[in-house]
């Protein structure tokens, strides 16, 4: 056992009220195996309250720092690193011109194994201790990623990205030479591979990750959609109305689905644990869909400004109630760094704003990347949060890493005007530690 002597940032149980922030300025984290041996919370408060249950425990202290859970990245491509910050009119454009090149390159095993321990590295340096990604279309490129992150051990989820149409040839998924699969059979026998290898291996998990509707044809959906099926707590992940140049193809692909988020219902690929980037341009009845197939939004704010997408409906998405997360999505995202997103998802709340007030709180903008996050993708009480028997993740936070955010924290009468502080100064430096339950 091991404690942690800070001021502590944490959020209350769902079920006694959304994103409700609890500060406790000397706090004690004490961190302990588990049953099966994980390190994981064994209690949180105020120092004055917990250290006499903890006498033996030795205790680190970190004056004038803040502990708040590890975040929580709902979606990024770790094969873009090197997209990140590369302008074009819109998605399409985007990427055939920068992002399909750079996917090529991971056909080189060695490729993926420098890109990912880059990108893992990256996570940790910025302080996401659990992330859903997307690797390429190539088999090794999965595997890549997954030994990155076993090595680190951070919480990942990824998967095979599946593309059996309309990219290029080097970027579709591939038959196996001398095999009876067709290279679409090929990719769901490859996927499947791929969850008995890796998921649930410690702290990695498999997604089913059709890349859109557009790239895959009713085959591949179909079975993904079985695969999803028959493997219920693997994740699925995919993108969807992000753009309008990119419904109007899938419309026209896809005419017999309602509309383009029902196309993913239809082939059976909408259920908790599926989680789908952007989520923009809906209607009322998708909506309804994401809410009654307990599906859930990656709101990627960064990259939705970047590519001019548009801006998620924030007052949609709860007047509906279906769950949601933050997501840096790079590399259309601009920035790995957690504070860049929680204040891009600040700009994109206030358009569309239909209530006076200033848009998201910063509660809910951090719970959004954490414990909120964690909800959405079936992973509440597991990460994003400090509640006794959450996995010990945890960031090490220094309000004053840049004098600008010395001189403002200082001035902070309250929880909210700390939080916004940090989110709106906030970046990489701001974390000086990111401490990883490390029992897997
Ligand atoms: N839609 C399909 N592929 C992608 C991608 O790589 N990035 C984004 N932002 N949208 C997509
Ligand atoms: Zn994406």
């Amino acid at each position: 056992m091991k404690a942690y002597r800070a001021c502590l940032l944490w959020f209350a149980p769902h079920s006694e009220g959304p994103a409700r922030a609890l500060l406790e300025e000397d706090g004690l984290l004490v961190v302990g195996p588990n049953a099966a041996g994980v390190q994981v919370v064994q209690a949180v408060g105020a120092y004055r309250d917990v250290a006499g249950r903890y006498p033996d425990v030795p205790v680190e202290h970190f004056p004038g720092r803040i502990i708040a859970p590890g975040f929580v990245d709902l979606h990024t491509h770790y094969p873009q690193t090197n997209v990140i910050g590369s302008p074009a009119e819109g998605l399409l454009p985007w990427l055939e011109y920068y992002t399909f090149p750079e996917e090529k390159r991971f056909a080189a095993p060695d490729y993926c194994a420098q890109a990912a321990t880059f990108f893992i590295a990256e996570l940790l340096r910025n302080g996401v201790t659990t992330a859903f990604a997307f690797a390429t279309s190539h088999p090794a490129s999965v595997d890549a990623l997954f030994s990155a992150a076993q090595a680190r051990h951070l919480r990942l989820v990824t998967g095979l990205c599946l593309m059996d149409r309309h990219a290029p040839a080097e970027l579709l998924n591939q038959p196996v030479a001398g095999a009876a699969a067709d290279a679409t059979e090929q990719s769901l026998l490859d996927s499947e591979a791929l969850i008995q290898r890796w998921h649930g291996q410690g702290r990695l998990g498999y997604a089913i990750t059709p890349r859109f509707a557009p790239t895959s044809t009713d085959a591949q959906l179909r079975g993904a959609g079985a695969l999803a099926a028959r493997y219920p707590d693997v994740w699925v992940q995919s993108h969807v109305a992000e753009n309008r140049q990119e419904i109007a193809w899938a419309r026209t692909l896809f005419p017999a689905s309602r509309s383009y988020l029902a196309t993913y219902a239809d082939f059976g690929l909408m259920r908790p644990r599926a989680l789908y980037a952007h989520c923009i341009h809906f209607d009322d009845d998708d909506r309804a869909l994401m809410r009654d197939t307990g599906a859930a939004a990656a709101v990627s704010p960064t990259s939705n400004l970047f590519l001019g997408s548009g801006f998620f409906d924030y007052a949609g998405a709860d007047r509906a109630g279906f769950a949601y997360g933050l997501a840096s999505d790079v590399g259309a995202g601009t920035s790995f760094s957690p504070f860049h997103t929680m204040l891009g998802a600040y700009y994109v709340g206030r358009e569309g704003q239909t209530k006076p007030g200033v848009s998201l709180r910063p509660q809910q903008l951090w719970w959004q990347h954490t414990a909120g996050a964690a909800r959405a993708a079936g992973l509440d009480g597991v990460v994003g949060n400090l509640l006794p028997g959450c996995e010990a993740d945890f960031v090490v936070l220094n309000p004053q890493a840049t004098p600008l955010l010395a001189r403002k924290t200082a001035l902070a009468a309250n929880l909210d005007e700390l939080l916004f502080a940090l989110i709106v100064l906030g970046d990489d430096r701001v974390v000086e530690r990111t401490v990883i339950s490390q029992a897997f």
